[in-house]
């Protein structure tokens, strides 16, 4: 007869237990399961967590204010949030290959999170918002080495972590349910999924910042208008894909030039297969009148009508 209010007391106990007057570092991404995994330790242990918050520049827009005001406001989460817009966009400067920019935004992540994780010290755990599946997918561990990438004195540095991953005997419903009773806001425990390259491959081909601007926007406006018209519980995944196609419209009296924004809405029970949603075409127009009226450099709005397979759900 498991209980939501059993597994959070036991689970706090627990965590107390191991960690003792230890300190304890976490990975946010903004999604629901390291947002539970920090709530859970911060209710356990409070200030012996650190949390390290990597903005890639590459999140829809208000994400990372959001996960600050809602974990670090809101929880009283110790969140340290690295700003590194700038180092990925370098790296991805030029890039067009999708499975490269994936590679690069992934190793990057990694590379920008140790150097953070170096800075802070006698560090003896790593939570993780490890899930049961996960477990099934790649094993488990209990401990995890980390090597420095700008090393300082120019000799290699390791540092090893236990592992503390609290929620490895769960499924993704059970952590959304622990995140309810633990009252962390219902946008973030129901949040849609969201890929970890994030936006990067969502503009198809080079990522430039005025083009992440472009889906940034319009993914904007797609979720105000979705949330509007209440679908939000109704569609599993719902975002915009700035498409490298420009074609011609008509504006006043001139021609524009302009580029195509594709609307992705599809249904899903675990992403390994999808159809796309049935959006009301009512709805459809009102986002695209916004898109075109609201966000420069768009004169065009498509609706993706291909279910997975044979289409994936993201464009790269
Ligand atoms: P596809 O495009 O393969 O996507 O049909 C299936 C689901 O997985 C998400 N996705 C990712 N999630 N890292 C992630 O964490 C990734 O690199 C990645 N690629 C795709 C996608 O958003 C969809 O929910």
């Amino acid at each position: 007869n498991w209980s939501m209010d059993d597994f959070i007391a036991e689970t706090i106990a627990e965590i107390r237990e191991t960690v003792g007057d230890k300190k304890v570092l976490l990975g946010l991404s903004g999604g629901v399961d390291s947002s539970v995994v920090g709530v859970l330790l911060q209710k356990a242990i409070g200030d012996q967590l650190t949390c390290i918050f990597v903005d890639h520049g590459l999140l829809r827009k208000g994400e990372a204010e959001q996960v600050m005001a809602d974990l670090g406001t809101g929880f009283g989460l110790n969140i340290i949030k690295v700003d590194a817009q700038k180092r990925f966009l370098d790296k991805l400067a030029g890039v067009t290959d999708p499975e490269q920019k994936r590679k690069i935004i992934g190793r990057e992540f990694v590379e920008v999170f140790n150097d953070e994780a170096f800075k802070l010290e006698d560090v003896d755990f790593l939570a993780q918002g490890t899930l049961y599946t996960d477990i099934i997918e790649s094993g488990t561990d209990t401990a995890q080495t980390i090597k420095s990438h700008h090393n300082v004195g120019g000799l290699p540095k390791e540092m090893t972590f236990k592992l503390i991953e609290p929620m490895k005997t769960l499924f993704k419903d059970e952590v959304r349910a622990i995140g309810e009773k633990l009252e962390i806001p219902h946008h973030l425990v129901w949040r849609q999924p969201f890929p970890g390259p994030g936006l990067g491959i969502r503009v198809l081909g080079e990522i430039t910042e005025d083009k992440l601007e472009i889906v940034r926007d319009t993914d904007a406006i797609l979720r105000e208008e979705i949330a509007a018209h209440g679908l939000e519980s109704e569609i599993w995944q719902y975002f915009t894909v700035l498409t490298g196609i420009r074609s011609v419209g008509v504006m006043g009296d001139g021609r524009t030039y302009d580029y195509t924004i594709a609307l992705r809405g599809v249904t899903s029970i675990d992403g390994m297969t999808a159809s796309f949603a049935k959006i009301p075409w009512e709805v459809l127009e009102d986002i695209s009148i916004r898109i075109v009226n609201e966000v420069d450099h768009v004169n065009r709005v498509v609706y993706d009508i291909t279910s997975k397979p044979p289409a994936t759900i993201e464009w790269e």
